[in-house]
């Protein structure tokens, strides 16, 4: 039986399907972007998922026996509902579902998510990662490459933590058993603050990188002509959480599921030092 895992081409799930795959388990990948994902992963099951076309999540689940679920982080829950629903009915036995961390107490829509998971009665496992390394290679890398890295984030630390750490934790709950209806949340080992993630990025790049701490009104000016309006007040709420100090903890969550201590993020720098060269 195959475990569908849905953004195969996100951030987290990209790193899943290469893990899923050494270890040879069957994976069908759920695809917005059907061809790109064929390119990345030839050889794959690759169906399309689209969470806007709800005949292709009935279609997806057909088969599985476990479900990845993740989505964009502006997404309403209606989709991820529907979809939860059409794997109850075909069968699927257990949903891992990537949210993120602080969303315990809140009405956000990955919160009604993991509501509705609970009440299917399907065994699940719940994913609270804190803010991914990842985004400096997406988001931040044009900034980095620049020289400098604007964020309304002031001087407050994040235990930023490796997609990579993510999709292996991903992989362990989907894949073996002891995990049901718990939840992890993810950081990374050290917390760190803007300045320090540029100085360990300077010193990977031998060249300075800068953080200019911004306003929330300077970011929402810079960012408002490339982003949806919904992603860019989820990112202001988001950054105001981190200046509240909300993201300053960290936890030995990876740890405890993986045996090994998390990627520290002068690892990911020297892994990702391409990226930004
Ligand atoms: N980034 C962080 O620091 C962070 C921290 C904590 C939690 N999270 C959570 O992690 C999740 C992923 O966020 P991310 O920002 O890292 O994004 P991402 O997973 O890197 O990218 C979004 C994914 O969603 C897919 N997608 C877009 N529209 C879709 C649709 N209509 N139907 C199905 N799939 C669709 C995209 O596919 P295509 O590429 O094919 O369009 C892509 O694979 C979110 O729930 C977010 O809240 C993120």
């Amino acid at each position: 039986m195959k475990i569908l895992v849905t953004t195969p081409s996100g951030k987290v799930g990209q790193e899943l399907v290469k893990v899923l795959k050494e270890r040879g388990v069957a994976v069908r990948l759920g695809a917005h972007s059907v061809e790109k994902t064929r390119q990345a992963f030839p050889g794959l099951d690759v169906v399309p998922l689209d969470y806007g076309v709800p005949a292709t999540l009935e279609a997806a689940v057909q088969g599985v026996a476990a479900v990845y679920l993740a989505a964009p982080g502006d997404f309403p829950s209606a989709p991820e509902k529907a979809l939860v629903d059409a794997a109850k009915r075909a069968g699927v036995k257990k949903v891992v579902k990537l949210a993120a961390m602080g969303i315990e107490g809140s009405d956000n829509p990955m919160r009604q998510v993991e509501e509705h998971i609970r009440a299917s009665r399907l065994a699940f496992t719940f994913l609270h990662p804190t803010w991914f390394m990842q985004n400096f290679t997406t988001s931040h890398a044009g900034a980095i490459k620049a020289g400098t890295l604007a964020e309304p984030a002031a001087d407050k630390k994040t235990a930023f933590i490796d997609a990579r750490d993510i999709a292996a934790v991903a992989a362990e709950v989907l894949t073996r058993p002891g995990h049901e209806g718990k939840t992890y949340t993810l950081t990374g080992p050290d917390l760190l603050s803007r300045a320090e993630v540029v100085e360990i990025l300077g010193k990977e790049l031998g060249r300075k990188v800068a953080y200019l701490p911004v306003t929330d009104e300077q970011f929402r000016a810079a960012v408002k002509a490339h982003l949806p309006e919904s992603y860019v007040e989820l990112l202001s709420a988001l950054y105001a959480g981190v200046r509240a100090g909300w993201t300053e903890t960290k936890t030995d969550d990876v740890q405890k599921v993986l045996g090994r201590p998390p990627i520290s993020f002068a690892r990911f720098a020297k892994d990702h030092r391409a990226t930004w060269a």
